[in-house]
């Protein structure tokens, strides 16, 4: 399977990358500073990327960052900052993908557990988690061509340990539970599903 990989230098991205490489797939690895060059906060260079790179059979989307301050800090400007950043450039990426990707093709997007599990400071993270993941759910359903399209919810990487005081009592997540979500969602049946790690 050729798979394109968005966001691949990240501490998902990357171990999504090497996971999908050892099962076989040729992995595109994409992100702003990285071997194929795209930002997807910006649809003509989504674009590019889908117009440079062909014949893909899935496409991954680990990339988007959210501001992390109290409910009472938050400003319009960051809930916008937040959807712009991890909401509504996932979505891009899918309503371009669609027309681009091969039959039974799969988009994989990355939402987290925050519109699940509260915390101090998530209420951005966990607004923009939730509008993906109900978006995933009707554009499954209504995708052509048999293409299928899912979500992958983890909570904090063991990876990323700058999170852990935050995620207090939380149960990390190994690179091997990333790997394994991410290859059931691309190389799986399943579709509209978000997928919890
Ligand atoms: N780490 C965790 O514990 C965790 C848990 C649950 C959910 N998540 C979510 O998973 C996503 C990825 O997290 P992460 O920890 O892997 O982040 P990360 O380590 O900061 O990596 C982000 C990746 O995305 C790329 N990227 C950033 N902005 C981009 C843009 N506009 N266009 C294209 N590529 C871009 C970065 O490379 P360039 O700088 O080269 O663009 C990098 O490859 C985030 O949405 C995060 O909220 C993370």
């Amino acid at each position: 399977m050729k798979t394109v990989v968005i966001g691949a230098t990240g501490n998902i991205g990357r171990v999504v990358a090497d996971a999908l490489e050892s099962r076989g797939h040729e992995v595109i690895r994409a992100s702003r500073n990285g071997e194929v060059a795209v930002d997807v906060t910006d649809a003509a260079s989504v674009a590019a990327l889908f117009d440079s790179v062909t014949d893909i059979d899935a496409v991954v989307v680990a990339a988007g960052s959210v501001p992390f301050k109290h409910l009472t800090e938050l400003s319009r400007d960051d809930y916008l900052s937040a959807f712009t950043s991890k909401t509504l450039s996932q979505i891009e990426v899918v309503r371009q993908a669609i027309a681009k990707i091969r039959d039974g093709g799969s988009i994989t997007l990355t939402s987290g557990v925050l519109s699940r599990d509260p915390i101090a400071t998530g209420a951005a993270a966990a607004m923009a988690n939730g509008a993906l993941e109900s978006f995933v759910v009707t554009a499954a359903a209504e995708a052509p061509r048999g293409i299928r399209i899912n979500a992958v919810s983890p909570d904090v990487l063991e990876n990323s340990p700058g999170y852990h005081q935050l995620f207090a009592g939380h149960r990390p997540v190994s690179d091997a539970e990333i790997g394994r979500a991410y290859t059931l969602a691309v190389e799986g049946l399943v579709t509209g599903q978000t997928i919890t790690v």
